[in-house]
């Protein structure tokens, strides 16, 4: 069994009468890389700071490897923290920001210049040590905030959206040098990021946060292909979420505009009749010339988008509007508005939303 490093347990915060963290319960193991996702304003930041002990919990308790942290200062914590915007010290070279932390903890001068060495390699800055942060790219300075939350050897890393001031590219190039560094070190590791892209691309595991409550906690796989709330289903990946009604809850059929469709997961309690939503991934199905089997939609064009790698086109069928998505070719013909056409996919990649 995975070891458990940091524990969170019935974690709220109120800012006066706002209550912004709702009784949150994590348990992350030694060496994950935990995302916690969410929308602007759903308690991420609140969270880690939290963690970090700049904020202190309304009620709740946090331990890490079998400690209680919950009322320590930040500096008993022994814990890195990079943030969002760029924190760097202006007035100090790249050197002197990254023995910052070594220097309060009072490290002699000669353990302090090789292992400021050794976090500038780390992130592949070694040229810069004497630039001051004004001479250097946004993404570079970044990646001095990160040697500089990680030269005191923390045992846990907090990142609070270090990437979402940087343009695309340079964007998922670091977060790939930032994970490929965490797994070196064998780091845990939280990061807070509204991406989701960003987030399933490099997590063991991420936590999906909704209005101070972690609606669901998985590996990136579980969190897009089994989403446990339609929050979850509609934050993550541009799901289609679409009515329908129980036609046979026994032989598990569901209707959406004409079409009877049969899930492969069980209906459950609901009886004909009732109404249910289904989500069904853009990329989940493929166009065909027949609606042949239980599994296919027919519907009319509304529109066709070409996005580069894929074609999206959004259908009609009873009222919803459908998204799927085709890969591009170069001789790709985009289907036309007014134009039918039937989307077939398999049973099981419709999957109903329980609330
Ligand atoms: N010091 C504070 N005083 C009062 N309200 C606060 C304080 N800090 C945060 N809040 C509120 O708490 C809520 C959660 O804020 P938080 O910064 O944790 O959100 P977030 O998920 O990090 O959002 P974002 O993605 O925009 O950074 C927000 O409604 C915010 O206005
Ligand atoms: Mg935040």
């Amino acid at each position: 069994m995975a070891e458990e490093f940091l524990r969170i347990e019935k974690l709220v915060k109120a800012f006066g009468a706002n209550q912004v963290v709702k009784s949150v319960d994590l348990s992350f193991n030694k060496g994950e890389f935990i995302s916690l996702l969410g929308p602007s304003g759903c308690g991420k930041t609140t969270i880690l700071r939290m963690i970090a002990g700049f904020e202190r919990p309304t009620s709740g308790n946090i331990f890490v490897d079998g400690r209680e942290i919950t009322n320590l200062t930040p500096n008993r914590r022994n814990i890195g923290m990079v943030f969002q915007a760029y924190a760097l010290f202006p007035n100090m070279t790249v050197f002197d920001n990254v023995a910052f932390g070594l220097k309060v903890a009072g490290k002699p001068k000669a353990e302090i210049a090789p292992r400021v060495a050794e976090m500038l390699k780390l992130i592949h800055l070694e040229q810069l040590a004497d630039r001051y942060p004004y001479q250097m790219s946004g993404g570079q300075q970044q990646r001095v905030a990160l040697a500089r939350a990680l030269a005191p050897s923390p045992r846990m890393l907090l990142l609070d959206e270090p990437l979402s001031a940087l343009d695309a590219k340079i964007r998922v190039s670091l977060r790939e040098q930032i994970r490929e560094i965490q797994q070196n070190l064998g780091i845990t590791t939280v990061f807070v990021t509204h991406d989701q892209e960003e987030a399933l691309s490099i997590s063991d595991r991420i936590v999906v946060m909704n209005a101070g409550r972690a609606d669901q906690v998985g590996t990136p796989s579980d969190i897009y292909n089994r989403p446990a709330t339609r929050f979850v289903a509609s934050f993550v990946g541009t799901l289609n979420i679409i009515d329908a009604t129980v036609v046979d809850p026994a032989a598990n059929t569901i209707r959406i505009g004409d079409g009877v469709i049969t899930l492969r997961e069980p209906i459950g309690a609901l009886k004909g009749g009732d109404k249910v939503s289904v989500a069904l991934r853009p990329e989940a199905g493929s166009l065909s010339e027949s609606a042949t089997g239980d599994t296919a939609l027919t519907g009319t064009v509304v529109s066709s988008h070409f996005l580069g790698s894929v074609v999206r086109t959004k259908f009609d069928v009873g009222g919803n509007q459908i998204s799927f998505d085709m890969f591009n070719a170069p001789d790709k013909v985009l289907p036309q508005p007014g134009e039918t056409v039937t989307l077939r996919f398999a049973a099981g990649d419709l999957l109903l939303i329980k609330d």
